[in-house]
């Protein structure tokens, strides 16, 4: 079975140029003969009819153009006169012939060679200049004529013969040629119909190429068919379909990765709020079951000496102020993260707010016994931002060294400074963080070693505020181990003016 389109295009033009070949022998094997005696037929007459015109009883006058007919037209041409005696005979030898039509009943004696006496007698009743055709039979060479009789003016009787044999074999070369060219049409035109096959079929091949592609989303290849016709539309067509889908399903799938993203963020955003929950209720479980139990002691033991009572109330207390705290966080945190919050930035020191934080913690750095040293870059450096908030930043950092230092207790506060920004450093002695803790302690609630932060009542909440407010600020904050110890760090843009550079 053949099912390419090339193939079915070659052997339709193959087939095509056969049949066409084969009518044409087939027509010239039947009617070639045909034609080309009628054609032979009206050549005699229209010379015959000149003889007769120019005949007027004496050969010597039409002797040149008997000749030069006899010449031109292939054919022998006598004359005999009424007693069938040869008046004139063109340079063939008169071949000695009989009516080919009855050659049965009339076959002439072998002595008598120019037994002509039938045509003779015959053509001597034709009117005269009434042109005859026979097929006349010369028994000797047995050879058909094609003959012409004629009786001319003075009674005359002219005939004019073709050896029939001549034009048959004219017509079997002609159709020889026909067969020969034919097979070389038919040879060539089949190289041309394959040509011509591929040619056609070469873009239909690359735009089912390019259309497969498409179906497995590959854009990449586009149709290299030029010209206007049905088959360079389909090519243009075919490319703009491939942008189109590309532009289309490009889009698509961006819109499906945001959507994914999406889900994600508000799949993510959904465990935070319940494990925020959680932990706020977990939170605030303790203290308040610690209130709960003492303030039913208090009330079961209201007898009890007046040292337990203040204990008591001494506890209570304690557990509010730290609920308090976590309340008063946790509103912090809530308000900053809410969206709505803006900061109220302004210029300020950030060396002179780093000394009055300082200033305010001496107290406690000396009730620690903590050492603290500070590596300031100068006396002012003007920075911009919301300055209770970098506060907040600054004394929750302090906070957490000072809860972490080890037994070193060395707190070293610094400040370095870019072309744009000024980085503070907070260090404190001690144990490094868990590489894997670094990017959770800015989660709220996130607690490395649970024991020692109950121990300092911390709720987890400190760096989580820390995170929201430089989050705000659109600048950077982190901690790093280093040698000896731990080193939270945060950013805050600098002032661009060289004289408050320092
Ligand atoms: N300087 C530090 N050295 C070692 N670990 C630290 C340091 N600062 C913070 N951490 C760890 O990070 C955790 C989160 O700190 P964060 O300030 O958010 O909460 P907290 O200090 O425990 O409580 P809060 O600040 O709410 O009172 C702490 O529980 C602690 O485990
Ligand atoms: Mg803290």
């Amino acid at each position: 079975m053949i099912k390419s389109i090339r193939a079915k295009l070659f052997m339709f033009i193959t087939l095509l140029l056969i049949c066409f070949i084969s009518l044409l022998w087939i027509l010239n094997s039947m009617y070639l003969e045909k034609y080309y005696i009628n054609k032979k037929k009206n050549i005699l007459t229209q010379n015959a009819n000149t003889i007769v015109s120019m005949y007027k009883g004496n050969i010597s006058d039409i002797q040149n153009e008997l000749d030069r007919t006899a010449n031109i037209t292939g054919s022998n041409i006598d004359i005999r006169d009424k007693n069938g005696k040869i008046i004139y005979m063109s340079a063939r030898r008169p071949p000695e012939e009989k009516n080919s039509n009855n050659s049965s009943q009339q076959k002439p004696p072998p002595d008598k060679p120019h037994n002509l006496d039938d045509y003779d007698t015959k053509a001597k009743e034709y009117p005269v200049g009434k042109i005859h055709f026979e097929n006349r039979m010369d028994v000797q060479m047995k050879i058909e004529f094609l003959t012409l009789v004629v009786k001319l003016s003075n009674g005359d009787v002219m005939a004019t013969r073709v050896p029939l044999v001549s034009i048959k074999e004219s017509v079997d070369i002609a159709n020889r040629f026909v067969i020969i060219i034919g097979s070389i049409i038919i040879f060539l035109g089949s190289i041309g119909a394959y040509l011509f096959s591929r040619k056609f079929t070469k873009p239909i091949l690359e735009v089912n190429n390019i259309a497969r592609n498409m179906a497995k989303f590959d854009f990449s290849q586009k149709c290299s068919i030029s010209g206007n016709d049905e088959i360079g539309q389909l090519g243009q067509s075919v490319n703009y379909l491939s942008e189109e889908l590309d532009t289309a399903i490009t889009e698509l799938n961006e819109k499906n990765q945001k959507l994914e993203e999406d889900i994600e963020k508000e799949r993510k955003i959904d465990e935070m709020r319940k494990e925020f929950i959680s932990s706020v209720s977990h939170e605030l479980r303790t203290p308040l079951s610690l209130i709960q139990g003492y303030a039913e002691g208090l009330i079961s033991n209201v007898n009890e000496s007046e040292e337990d009572r203040n204990f008591y109330c001494d506890v209570i207390m304690q557990e509010t102020i730290k609920m308090n705290k976590l309340v008063r966080d946790l509103l912090n945190l809530s308000q900053i993260e809410s969206g709505y919050f803006q900061i109220d930035k302004s210029e300020f020191d950030i060396i002179h707010l780093i000394n009055y934080v300082l200033t305010k913690y001496k107290s406690i750095f000396t009730e620690k016994n903590v050492k603290v040293e500070t590596e300031l870059f100068g006396e002012t450096c003007i920075v911009y931002g919301d300055m209770v908030r970098i506060e907040q930043v600054l004394t929750n950092y302090i906070n957490n060294a000072i809860n972490h230092v080890d037994e070193n207790r060395i707190i070293k506060i610094t400040s370095s400074i870019d072309s744009d920004k000024v980085r503070v450093n907070v260090f404190n002695t001690g144990k490094h963080i868990p590489e894997d803790s670094l990017k959770k302690l800015w989660n709220s609630f996130y607690k490395v070693d649970k024991a020692r932060t109950r121990a300092y009542g911390g709720y987890g909440l400190g760096l989580s505020i820390v995170k929201a407010i430089q989050d705000l600020h659109k600048s950077a904050y982190g901690v790093e181990n280093i040698n000896h110890g731990v080193n939270f760090w945060f950013e805050i843009n600098k002032v661009k003016d060289i004289n408050n550079n320092n």
